[in-house]
């Protein structure tokens, strides 16, 4: 049965949301595990489908992989060496899945992903990956929608310069470069939060790493790791929309374990158009400056420290009920832009011209049935409908179960009438 979730709008919203750990650093770090021999413990883990289909994908490749639900842990350990398979199955529902072919061909000179093809947002081609694998001594070849990876003795270390910055591609190479020989300098490097979380957990394991959260990362290439124990960063795009949640409503929430550091681009964005957020020692809290009042803003996604283009989306929710008219240019994907249909079902009034989307502010969202068709194109739906006059009905939301931990629960605990049917 296709699950739906119903929202009736107006509420505003006020309670505490506990912020979860991060899904983008999460399924980065999972795959350290085929490093070594050594078992690998994560905190803080997110519970999201996403993490359990990690999970499937390391057992499939011969590791022991114990979730602790409650605890938020996971323990995974590199038992049965010699699976080198990334299965198109797997690999289909969620395509972090191409960050086990860096750890697979540096420690045990082979890997074979599928593909991960497209999704809603793009092409989202790997071509990044394989050349800069290929720069570390990896031979790929493509067949039935495999990419098969070898390596002739050991990975070496070299310098790499990315054409453009890509947050996988950095991280796949990282995690090759750890155990390749000699040095690796990597130039144009994804800047990303959840890089540095990756390297902070790399060097706990024994690594030599410099640089990370800067454009040039250097790695040292050692020969054996150890067993650690890391705690996953906190998700700051979770963080971003449950801001936006609190702005939308034109309520008041405090939102525990949020870091205003992660989003300093995103918090001055919402400074400009009446919201404001303050960081208190272990939380953040939100609320518009002038209860009636969000202003518009022009905006433009860019790699991190720019405006996260994962918040994109729900800043076009918030902008589409804003006094006045706004800009957002998309530069990360190609087609991120899903969201405006759906939210013009709902009375938004946008126009999109490329990579732009012009959004006229309009005084009131109407409730309406309306479809999600990737993960955070179908949180702004579950935003707008917040505020919406009447009832929203989103459709297809597995989307939204892989990227937001029990967000029914998170935004009840505020007042929200929310529920899946
Ligand atoms: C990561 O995806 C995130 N996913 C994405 O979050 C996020 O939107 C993206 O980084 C940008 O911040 C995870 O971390 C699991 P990229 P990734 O490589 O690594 C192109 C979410 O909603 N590109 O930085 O795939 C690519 O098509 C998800 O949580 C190539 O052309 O993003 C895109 O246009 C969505 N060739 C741009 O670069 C390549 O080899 C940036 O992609 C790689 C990427």
């Amino acid at each position: 049965m296709k699950e739906k979730i119903f929202i009736e709008g107006g509420k505003k919203l006020s309670g505490s949301i506990p912020i979860a750990g991060a899904k983008n650093s999460c399924l980065t770090l999972m795959p350290l595990s085929l490093l070594s021999d050594q078992a690998l413990s994560l905190n803080n883990v997110p519970l999201l489908s996403d993490v359990h289909t990690m999970k499937e994908l390391l057992e499939s490749l011969g590791c022991e992989a114990s979730f602790h639900n409650l605890k938020k842990t996971i323990k995974i350990k590199l038992l049965r060496e010699g699976l080198f398979l990334a299965d198109y199955n797997i690999v289909k529902k969620m395509r972090a899945s191409i960050l086990v072919l860096g750890p697979l061909l540096t420690r045990f000179g082979q890997g074979i992903v599928a593909l991960p093809g497209g999704c809603a947002i793009g092409a989202r081609p790997v071509d990044m990956h394989l050349m800069a694998l290929e720069a570390l001594g990896a031979r790929f070849s493509i067949d039935k929608g495999y990419v098969k990876g070898m390596v002739a003795g050991s990975l070496k270390g070299c310098k790499i310069k990315f054409p453009f910055v890509s947050v996988g591609a950095t991280a796949n190479t990282i995690m090759a470069a750890v155990l390749a020989k000699g040095t690796t300098e990597l130039v144009n490097a994804a800047r990303e939060p959840e890089i540095i979380d990756l390297c902070k957990c790399l060097k706990s394991m024994g690594c030599e790493i410099e640089g990370e959260g800067e454009n040039t990362i250097i790695i040292e290439g050692v020969t054996n790791l150890r067993e650690t124990t890391h705690e996953v960063v906190m998700d700051r795009i979770e963080l971003g929309t449950y801001i936006i949640a609190a702005a939308i409503s034109d309520g008041e929430i405090k939102l525990t374990g949020g870091n205003i550091a992660l989003l300093e681009a995103f918090i001055n964005k919402l400074h400009e158009v009446g919201v404001e957020v303050t960081q208190a020692s272990d939380h953040l809290r939100v609320k518009r400056l002038k209860s009636n009042v969000i202003n518009c803003t022009n905006i433009v996604t860019e790699p991190f420290p720019g405006f996260p283009t994962d918040l994109q989306a729900q800043m076009m929710a918030l902008l589409s009920i804003a006094n006045g008219v706004s800009n957002i240019e998309e530069k990360i994907f190609e087609n991120r832009f899903m969201h405006v249909p759906e939210l013009i079902r709902m009375g938004a009034n946008i126009k999109i011209d490329g990579r732009k989307a012009i959004i006229s502010g309009v005084d009131q969202l109407k409730g309406a049935p309306v479809q999600a068709t990737d993960l955070r194109a179908s949180v702004s739906m579950v935003l707008a409908g917040l505020v919406a006059n009447g009832n929203t009905v989103i459709d297809k939301i597995h989307h939204i179960d892989r990227g937001y931990e029990n967000i029914i629960e998170k935004l009840t605990a505020c007042g929200a009438v929310i529920k899946r049917l």
